[in-house]
């Protein structure tokens, strides 16, 4: 199975909206957004986030494609504000079930890294969150160099349940 690890592209946009939907349909204590939202968004919403995604002043954004379909993606967004510029934030990180544990979430973040290394020496820590209950990725980013700081009490809720939220940070 081949797997390539590319930026995104304006032409990914009717296959990434299709892997974003499927990953709040799928996973739907690991994101902020719901699917229900996001089935409704129109396309001039979409082209809005599409194009935030890809701003190189807003965010940096990896997808992985293995035989013309996307079957990931991770991106980090900026701070934009002057006393802030040091630090990204982890927006997403998503790998389809049948391709997970083949180490793609990983080369995902590590081609981020070696974007933000080459291309804003400014930033010097990624910060991160993850609801208490994505063990795989609390464990995968705990490998990644990830250390826990903080934890945020009934961050997220769904179906009538609140879930706790852990805050990770890890300096370049
Ligand atoms: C988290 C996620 C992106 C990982 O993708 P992936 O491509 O399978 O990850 P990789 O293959 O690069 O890394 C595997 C690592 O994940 C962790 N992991 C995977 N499955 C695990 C499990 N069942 N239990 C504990 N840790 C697990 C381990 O650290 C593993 O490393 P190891 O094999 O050396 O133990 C994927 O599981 C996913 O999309 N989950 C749902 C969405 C989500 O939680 N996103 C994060 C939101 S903050």
């Amino acid at each position: 199975m081949q797997v390539l690890i590319r930026k995104l592209q304006q032409e990914d946009s009717k296959n990434l909206r299709a892997l974003k939907l499927e990953s709040l349909e799928k996973e739907p204590l690991a994101f902020d957004t719901s699917y229900e939202a996001a089935n409704n968004w129109t396309e001039s919403e979409w082209m809005e986030i599409m194009n935030d995604y890809l701003s190189p002043s807003k965010s940096i954004f990896y997808v992985a494609e293995s035989e013309e379909y996307l079957v990931g993606f991770a991106y980090m967004r900026f701070f934009n504000k002057e006393k802030k510029k040091h630090i990204i934030e982890f927006g997403t990180l998503y790998v389809k079930h049948e391709f997970r544990n083949k180490g793609i979430a990983t080369k995902l973040f590590e081609k981020i890294i070696v974007d933000i290394r080459e291309n804003h020496p400014e930033i010097i820590k990624i910060q991160n969150s993850v609801y208490e209950q994505q063990i795989e990725a609390i464990e995968l980013y705990k490998k990644l160099g990830f250390k826990v700081y903080g934890e945020f009490e009934k961050e997220l809720y769904v179906d009538g349940k609140y879930y706790k939220q852990l805050a990770m940070e890890l300096f370049l």
